[in-house]
């Protein structure tokens, strides 16, 4: 049966109490009501539980951006997978570019975050991507694959694990790559994760990430194997990211 579309916001660090209101007019509308998608908003650690409690009944999931490795500890300023779940998040980011630069999260330690998540019975998000210097090399699927098998936990199922194909160059810039472009590098990741992981890989839920607006979704969504969108910019705008929802 088709894979049920997921689109996924990331406010990344954006969003105050008052920004609730977005939250809650997203949760009531009725065009997410109707829509095909599965509809999840992944807020600033401060909203989250304020976020979750207000959309519980309602078809809009709440989730993290990140997470620790490790259930507790001396870990000054960081969140545990099960805090998210605890506050009543049901997904986790993990591995974003943005963490994975300026941070410098390398693909063991994304792995063990998406473990982690998993142990907390949240969804992963993981995200993979190649740089600009990368994809002008030719590089881009040696990237993905390296970063397929490093980040993504041997525990990994079509419910428990989302993988974001995000080109870092894509990101924030308005640019995304053609629409060949990105159903190749699907079909690429598609092919290495039922390599590896079978029907459960067959079933895993693939995003693309990277400047999609509600001018570009529906081309986007309708390419084979794009399952569903990470949505930054975008997503802090209710009105644009109900539109992406309703191109689904
Ligand atoms: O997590 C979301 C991505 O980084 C995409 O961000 O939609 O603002 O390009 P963007």
């Amino acid at each position: 049966s088709a894979i049920r579309p997921l689109v996924a916001g990331n406010w990344k660090m954006n969003g105050m109490r008052d920004s609730l209101a977005q939250i809650k007019h997203v949760s009531e509308s009725s065009a997410l009501a109707i829509s095909n998608a599965e509809a999840l908003i992944c807020v600033p650690a401060t909203l989250l539980h304020s976020a979750a409690v207000m959309t519980a009944g309602t078809p809009l999931r709440i989730g993290a951006q990140n997470c620790h490795h490790e259930e507790d500890g001396a870990y000054t300023g960081d969140i545990s997978a099960g805090m998210i779940a605890d506050s009543l998040g049901s997904h986790a980011i993990v591995g974003h570019s943005e963490r994975r630069l300026v941070y410098r999260e390398c693909d063991a330690s994304v792995r063990s975050k998406a473990a982690a998540a998993h142990k907390a019975s949240l969804t992963a998000i993981i995200c993979i991507g190649e740089t600009e210097e990368e994809r002008i090399g030719d590089r881009t699927l040696e990237v993905l694959r390296c970063q397929l098998a490093g980040s993504v936990p041997d525990g990994a199922t079509a419910a428990n694990t989302v993988i974001a194909y995000e080109p870092i160059w894509a990101i924030g810039t308005g640019r995304t790559p053609s629409i060949a472009d990105i159903a190749a590098a699907h079909a690429f990741i598609r092919a290495e994760l039922s390599g590896r992981f079978n029907g459960e890989g067959d079933r895993m839920r693939l995003l693309y990430g990277g400047s999609v607006k509600p001018s570009n979704a529906a081309g986007i969504l309708e390419i084979d194997h794009v399952n569903g969108a990470l949505v930054g910019g975008a997503s802090l705008m209710a009105a644009d990211y109900l539109a992406i929802c309703a191109a689904c």
